[in-house]
């Protein structure tokens, strides 16, 4: 397989980069809406700290997905009919959008509740802004919605993915495989 992406499939660091960042989104979203679920307790709180390690994870890789991924073009959605491939790209976009977003207002929670952001003891990042409740719960409701905008994407992009796999019977899925 080839490393960079071809006209016709996704080369070996788009799909590894893919379907790494979809095991990480789907995990920190199940894992989200636990961790605020159950009662306050030591393993409360140390799901809240790998929610925000692997939470900043995802945003390191979003950073070299969109590096990788302006050197190098997707391969052709021209097989498909034009309001359909307008949809697939648009769905690309609001996934980055939420990549971005979504480890940026968890970030802007955790520096308004006034705590740190430490990254598997490697590094504590700066706060972004001061300690504020009005603003934390602010941060708070955008980064929830973001969480269901990204789940509304993922089943459009989920079932359009299925649909062309066994409906349509064309090579869509198989070329992220
Ligand atoms: C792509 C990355 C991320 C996703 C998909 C995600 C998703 C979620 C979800 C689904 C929840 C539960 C929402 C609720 O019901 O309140 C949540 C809560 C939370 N997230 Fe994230 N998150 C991400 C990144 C981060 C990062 C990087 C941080 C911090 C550095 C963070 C901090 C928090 C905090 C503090 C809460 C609890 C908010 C509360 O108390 O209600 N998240 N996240
Ligand atoms: C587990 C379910 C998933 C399946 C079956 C799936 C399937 C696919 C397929 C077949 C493509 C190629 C479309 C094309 O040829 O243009 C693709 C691309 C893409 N997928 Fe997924 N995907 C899944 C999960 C996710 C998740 C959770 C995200 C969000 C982070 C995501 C983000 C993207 C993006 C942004 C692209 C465009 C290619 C790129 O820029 O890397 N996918 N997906």
């Amino acid at each position: 397989m080839q490393i960079k992406n071809t006209e016709n499939h996704f080369g070996i660091v788009a799909i590894t980069l893919h379907w790494v960042m979809a095991i990480l989104l789907i995990g920190l979203v199940a894992l989200g809406f636990y961790m605020v679920w159950i009662p306050i307790s030591l393993e409360k709180l140390k799901l809240f700290g790998w929610h925000k390690e692997y939470g900043i994870l995802a945003l390191i890789l979003v950073m070299i997905r969109i590096g990788w991924r302006l050197g190098n073009r997707n391969p052709s959605l021209a097989s498909l009919p034009r309001l359909e491939a307008f949809a697939a790209r648009a769905v690309h976009y609001i996934f980055y959008l939420f990549m971005i977003a979504l480890p940026i207002t968890g970030w802007l929670i955790t520096s308004a509740a006034g705590l740190p952001v430490s990254v598997f003891d490697w590094f504590v990042l700066p706060d972004l802004v001061a300690p504020n409740e009005e603003q934390r719960l602010l941060f708070q409701q955008i980064h929830v919605w973001l969480s269901y905008g990204l789940i509304a994407a993922f089943c459009c992009h989920v079932s359009a993915a299925l649909k062309h796999h066994f409906i349509n019977k064309d090579d869509i899925l198989k070329r992220m495989l």
